[in-house]
């Protein structure tokens, strides 16, 4: 099918790569001309593992174009992907704008009908507004409009395979046609029958995915009601975590007896430096919005956003309760993005803790694997390594603000000969607390008890 995706930041990209990789004929375009220039030259302006293979063997089969002309790519569509930005407003609502600009264009533009698939996170009811945009703008009699809801459930650094072997594929529709269509998209998903980038073969064991119809409202309500569950369990680890260290017990114990539970699961209950990103914090707090203008009461939202804003707060008290006093100290940080096999700072915890330690006075070097570039945008008076070694370099506290693997196997005998004093801040839990305190180092993580080898 002949597909448009508008809006190329990641859920776009990934998703035009992925339907062009099970067959379709994409052309991904967006009005940052900049963008689509860096896209035609062959490099992507996100880093997510597997993508730059796809849009560079889809780009040479020709069914995979990046162009400037949004107009363009509408007309010659048959379904409109919406994938552009819906970032937080002051008020905490989501900023709905963009897709109000892309209806616009749509109805303006389409001489012949159009599957229009809603995938960015929005509000329930964005969808109705959204066919009557359609309507109300549309300049070319008898072109019709299918409104559609497709929310995506994409990890980042993990979205290409979400995309391709999906839990669940959720489509929320008013008319059977566009079941059918969105069923005829997915179809080789369905089936699993395409040779899987990430695994380089078909993938006999990926299971079907269930697909799920549901009505438009449904379909948004879900995207939301997932996020914000999600937020919520990490938020509860987290309560339990502080609950942990006052009561002198690990929560990773815990956890992980919990997560046994299978009306628990195991996942998400990792206790920490809380949820960062541009989706759970941005999505909760639109959908506490969302629940107030409806006049339903949803304080358990407002508390597990609370107790998340605190976690910042907390990991830095104890920073200053190691260090004593932080102005003139040289910290080093280990881990920039929001997550681990991303290059995503928007935000990511380090990005605050950046933030109010060089206003407190410390001096800081900082090492990621992949965020330092869009880093040094913003902290100019930040020394960025080459590697985690030289950000431990003559340091008096060592923070790991984000779970990179290779952070787990450092070489910390080597870390801590490099360090001014061997203090180690675990925001992520990432570290045996015995082992680290043998190779000598004072050490507090989240929820488990702090370590320190003997004064001598
Ligand atoms: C999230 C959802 O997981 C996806 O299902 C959804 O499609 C996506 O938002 C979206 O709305 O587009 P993502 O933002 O990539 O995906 O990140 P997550 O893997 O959900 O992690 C979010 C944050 O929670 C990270 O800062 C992570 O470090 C933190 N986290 C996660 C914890 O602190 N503890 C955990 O146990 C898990």
């Amino acid at each position: 099918m002949k597909i448009s995706v508008v809006g190329c930041g990641y859920v776009g990209l990934v998703t035009g790569g992925c339907l062009a990789e099970i067959g379709h004929q994409v052309v991904c375009t967006d009005n940052d001309a900049a963008k689509i220039e860096t896209l035609q030259a062959g490099k992507l302006p996100i880093y997510e593992p597997h993508l730059d293979s796809i849009v560079e063997k889809c780009g040479r089969a020709g069914c995979l174009r990046f162009s400037a002309q949004p107009a363009e790519a509408v007309r010659e569509a048959r379904a409109i992907f919406i994938c552009v930005g819906t970032p937080p407003l002051d008020t905490g609502d989501a900023d709905l704008s963009a897709i109000d600009n892309v209806a616009r264009l749509i109805a303006t533009e389409s001489r012949t009908p159009k599957l229009v698939v809603e995938k960015s996170t929005v509000p329930v009811h964005t969808g109705q507004q959204l066919k009557r945009a359609l309507a109300v703008y549309g300049r070319h009699p008898g072109v019709t409009f299918q409104v559609a809801s497709n929310p995506e459930f994409l990890r980042e650094g993990t979205a290409v395979g979400d995309f391709l072997h999906p839990d669940r594929i959720v489509v929320g529709v008013d008319d059977r046609e566009a079941e059918k269509q969105l069923r005829e998209i997915y179809g080789p998903i369905l089936d699993q029958k395409f040779n899987c980038p990430v695994h380089e073969r078909t993938c006999p064991s990926a299971a079907a995915p269930p697909f799920v119809v549901t009505t438009v409202n449904s379909a948004e309500l879900i995207k939301h009601a997932s996020n914000s569950f999600l937020a919520i369990k990490i938020s509860y680890a987290n309560a339990i975590a502080d609950l942990c260290e006052k009561l002198g017990a690990n929560v990773e114990e815990v956890t992980r007896a919990m997560g046994m539970d299978p009306r628990i699961g195991p996942q998400f209950l990792r206790a920490g430096l809380g949820f960062g990103g541009f989706c759970l914090p941005k999505d909760i707090q639109a959908f506490i919005r969302l629940a107030e203008r409806a006049g339903a009461d949803f304080s358990l939202l407002k508390e597990a956003e609370k107790l998340n804003r605190g976690r910042i707060d907390y990991f830095l008290e104890k920073t200053r309760r190691a260090l004593w006093v932080i102005k003139d100290k040289q910290i080093g940080i280990l881990g920039l993005a929001f997550k681990a096999n991303t290059d995503d700072i928007r935000f990511a915890p380090a990005i605050e803790i950046i933030r109010r330690l060089l206003a407190e006075g410390a001096r800081i070097r900082a090492y990621d694997p992949e965020a330092m570039e869009k880093t040094r945008q913003i902290f100019p008076a930040v020394q960025f390594t080459e590697n985690p070694y030289e950000a431990a370099r003559d340091a008096d506290a060592l923070l790991i603000v984000t779970e990179w693997e290779q952070f787990r196997s450092l070489d910390w005998n080597r870390v801590r000969e490099l360090m001014d004093r061997p203090l180690l801040l675990d925001g992520r839990n990432l570290l045996d607390p015995e082992a680290i305190k043998a190779a000598g180092f004072e050490y507090h993580s989240v929820g488990r008890p702090d370590t320190s080898p003997p004064l001598t």
